[in-house]
């Protein structure tokens, strides 16, 4: 979907989009005749202006009917209901047979980024993957392709410079996520990412075998069952002053978690293509960062392997060898994502010397039950990193809620064989699972770690998504770059 900014109605075809704040009906002003027979319908429709409330008018029009919706927005700050506004519109004109779509913000008190975040929550809504859908009927198809906002006409560069940029990382990290685990396993993943060198990130990819010789045994031990040979996805932005320790980001990169000989059962198991979520993020985080040129060093990692049973694949019991040195005995081979995340840290830190990690995961069911569908779980001792993550959550809508960590979950994860065991009791598993990566964690490294399993995939639409990939995470890392990194 195009966005674009002007500083008037242009002439022809749209749905013109007005924004009522609760009873302030000055936006009418420009109704002229219209006017009272819209506010007439408004009133028998009992339309309120509560936000992202929606009704719909047609007005004559030079012998034509132009499309009007009234849309609510709550009458708060602009900044509180724009992302409401966008995606309402999107959602409602999206398969309307309407092409474009004119938001008129006059006189409402928009600056230059809430503007912005309309357009952004609007092409959120409106993206869709029909790559394989070929015989969608006419009326199923998406129709609006344009949004012009007008009202905030100094937006436009800002759009360009600021936020199309995360839109595009967004759009790339639902792609992946979206795709199917026989089209994007780590090879392919790695491939699609190539990309990314055209917006000065330098990419590197490592194989099986160059992990193997860098000791990768926790890595390696999930990929053994699968005949994809497992890659490691290397993404560096160098935005910021040269010698600067970078930002790390890490990405679970499961490109199908069957469980592996701890076998997941058969209903829903098809949602396990999504098991790479993190990975996505962190790859639409970087595009994200580079298109819009971000004044920081980061690299991002995606840790990429596919977790399938087979005569290859390891065994519960098994006692794999990390490469920070750490042994571990594999009791289910199901919660896998922590034994690939162990490796990926331990070679982030010895390469990269990051001051900060944050790792990106869809790591546990268990994070789910505690949180829903409505935040991802926050992990870090750290409380000045805490502060910084809850803020940039808050500043982007990617809403995070701090878990906690303890000594008395660490001990549960004690094995009588080896330094630790992949899995805990049942009780607390997304806390042990925080636990066990913590143990990879070396000294002086801020580290944090989101179990997003929740926030990937969405069963029902939403504000800025349709139902499947919601793109998490992109927006939060955005944000957190912007108000940390690039200080
Ligand atoms: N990828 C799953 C976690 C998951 C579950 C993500 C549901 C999204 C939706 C992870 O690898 C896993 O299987 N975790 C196990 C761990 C258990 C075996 C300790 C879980 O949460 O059940
Ligand atoms: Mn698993
Ligand atoms: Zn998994």
């Amino acid at each position: 979907m195009i966005i674009e900014f002007a500083d008037r109605r242009p002439p022809g075809d749209y749905a013109l989009v007005l924004p009522v704040a609760g009873n302030d009906r000055r936006a009418f002003d420009s109704l002229g005749d219209a006017r009272q027979s819209v506010e007439a319908a408004l009133t028998r429709q009992r339309f309120d202006g509560e936000s992202a409330s929606v009704a719909e008018h047609f007005v004559a029009d030079n012998g034509s009917a132009r499309r009007l919706l009234i849309v609510g927005t709550g009458g708060g700050k602009p900044a509180d209901s724009a992302e409401k506004l966008g995606g309402a519109v999107a959602a409602r004109l999206l398969k309307s047979g309407e092409r474009e779509a004119v938001i008129d913000l006059s006189g409402l008190g928009y600056d230059a980024d809430s503007a912005c975040r309309v357009g952004l929550a609007a092409a959120m809504r409106g993206w869709s993957y029909d790559r394989y859908r070929t015989r969608l009927k006419d009326k199923q198809k998406p129709t609006l392709d344009k949004v012009t906002i007008i009202g905030a006409a100094v937006a436009g560069q800002r759009w360009d410079e600021r936020w199309k940029p995360v839109l595009d990382g967004i759009a790339l990290t639902r792609e992946l996520v979206t795709e199917p685990a026989n089209i994007i396993y780590p090879e392919s993943f790695a491939e699609r990412c190539q990309g990314l060198t055209d917006h000065g990130v330098e990419v590197e990819v490592l194989d099986g075998e160059a992990m193997r010789q860098l000791g990768m045994g926790a890595l390696l031990g999930v990929a053994q069952g699968s005949i994809r040979d497992p890659r490691l996805l290397i993404m560096r932005w160098n935005g910021g002053k040269e010698g600067d320790a970078p930002l790390a980001l890490l990405g679970k990169g499961v490109t199908f978690d069957s469980g592996g000989i701890s076998i997941k059962p058969a209903q829903g198991m098809e949602a396990m293509k999504w098991d790479m979520g993190g990975a996505g993020a962190v790859a639409g985080a970087m595009l994200a960062l580079a298109m819009r040129k971000a004044k920081a060093n980061v690299v991002g990692l995606c840790g990429l392997v596919e977790n399938m049973p087979s005569g290859t694949a390891q065994r519960p019991g098994d006692v794999v060898t990390s490469m920070s040195g750490q042994t571990v005995e594999v009791i289910n081979t199901d919660a896998e994502g922590r034994l690939v995340l162990a490796d990926m840290l331990t070679y982030a830190q010895r390469t990269y010397k990051p001051k900060t990690v944050v790792d990106l995961a869809t790591l546990t069911g268990s994070i789910i039950v505690g949180l829903g569908h409505e935040f991802a779980g926050l992990f870090t001792p750290d409380d000045g990193l805490a502060s910084e993550l809850l803020e940039a959550s808050k500043a982007s809508g990617d809403r995070l809620w701090r878990m906690p960590l303890a000594e008395s979950f660490d001990r549960l994860i004690d094995s009588p064989i080896a330094d630790m065991k992949n899995v805990g009791p049942r009780e607390g598993g997304a806390i042990t699972a925080a636990q066990f990566i913590q143990r990879f964690v070396e000294n002086g490294v801020r580290w944090a770690h989101l179990d997003i399993a929740g926030m990937v995939w969405a069963d029902k639409p939403g504000t800025t998504y349709d139902k499947g990939a919601t793109g998490f995470g992109v927006r939060l890392i955005d944000q957190f770059v912007e108000t940390v990194a690039e200080r």
